[in-house]
Formats: C-alpha cells, sequence, structure tokens
C-alpha cells in the first residue's frame, strides 16, 4: 500500500488497517501535483524535515511490518543525500528515489538524475529503488550498472503503457 499524510497519528491508522492486507506501508513524499500542494502533502513535505521523521516513526512504532517512503531530490545533491540519511534514521525501510525535483512534472518534467539517486545509494545502509527515464528494459539494467540500486520502480510512458492508456 502506498498512502499520502501529512499527520503522524492519521498515518500510524492508516498503516494499522493496511497491515493485514500487505507486505508494507509506502509515504508518499514524492507527489508534486497541485491537488498535493494544496492538501500539504507528497514533495510539499520537503521543507518539513521534523514533521516528515515523525510521521515515519510514528507509524513504525505502531505496525510491525516495514514503513517505506518515495522521495523527490532536491537541486542539491548534499541536501538531498541528508534528506535520506534522516529518513534512515527515522526507520524508513527502503527508499525510493525519483530524480526528479517537485518542480519536475508536466511540460517541465525533463530527465530525472541518476546521479542524485546514486548519490544516496552510496549514502545510506537500506535498500534503495530508482524511479524515473525508464522506458525499456535495457534502460533498467542501466539504471542499476550506473546508480547501484537494489532495484528499479518505474510507472512507465513506455510505448507499452501508452497503448495501455489508450486501450482504456
Ligand atoms: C498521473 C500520475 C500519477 C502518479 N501517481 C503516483 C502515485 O500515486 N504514487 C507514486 O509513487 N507515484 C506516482 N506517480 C509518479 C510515478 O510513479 C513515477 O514516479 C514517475 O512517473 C516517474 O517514473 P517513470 O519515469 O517510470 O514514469 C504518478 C505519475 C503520474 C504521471
Amino acid at each position: 500500500f502506498q498512502f499520502c499524510a501529512n499527520d503522524p497519528e492519521k498515518f500510524a491508522d492508516a498503516c494499522e488497517l493496511a497491515e493485514p492486507h500487505c507486505d508494507g506501508v509506502d509515504l508518499n513524499l514524492g507527489c508534486p501535483q497541485v491537488i498535493a500542494a494544496r492538501g500539504h502533502y507528497g514533495a510539499f513535505l520537503m521543507e518539513e524535515w521534523e514533521r516528515v521523521e515523525n510521521i515515519i516513526r510514528t507509524a513504525c512504532a505502531r505496525i510491525k511490518k516495514p514503513i517505506t517512503c518515495k522521495i523527490r531530490v532536491y537541486e542539491s545533491i548534499e541536501k538531498t543525500v541528508e534528506y535520506a540519511k534522516r529518513l534512515e534514521r527515522a526507520g524508513a525501510k527502503i527508499i525510493t528515489v525519483h530524480g526528479r525535483r517537485r518542480e519536475q512534472r508536466g511540460p517541465l518534467t525533463g530527465i530525472a538524475s541518476w546521479d542524485h539517486i546514486k548519490a544516496v545509494k552510496e549514502a545510506v545502509s537500506v535498500p534503495v529503488f530508482a524511479n524515473g527515464n525508464i522506458q525499456y528494459l535495457r534502460d533498467v539494467e542501466k539504471c542499476i550498472e550506473y546508480t547501484k540500486v537494489d532495484a528499479v520502480m518505474s510507472a512507465g510512458r513506455s510505448p507499452f503503457s501508452l497503448i495501455r492508456f489508450l486501450a482504456i
């Protein structure tokens, strides 16, 4: 399961409900959409590290299954690494890094930075998943080779997902 949240107790409540039905719960800290700005969640918590840590810590204390999170990156690699380390210290068991900044959406989407992802992978001990710039299976191999991540997550804007989208 994945949830967006900005309230530690509410996220922990949701995790408790989800726990019997899943292998773990992911906190979405990457959503850059207008709805996330309005609701103040996802990537709009990137300036509130203490709040984010609190959300993760509270959920970890409440359920046994792993709490993981998915983040976007800052312009600075160092800041991105520091953020990831804080999330790890708070209890995140996997960190998925979408290598784009919060502003990189819609027509500004552009290229994801595998350098940011690589730096996070080098800095934390928990598994890191890479996200962004994956269109073909070969990209997965290239990404793992370059960043040394443990896995790649892809939502896909590949021709296949386009076809699937058109079919719907
Ligand atoms: C319409 C839309 C909805 C999305 N919803 C989610 C979501 O609920 N959770 C999530 O982690 N990422 C979500 N994403 C982001 C994707 O998972 C992924 O991070 C992004 O598309 C980059 O990966 P890609 O290069 O493989 O497409 C969404 C993306 C789009 C375009």
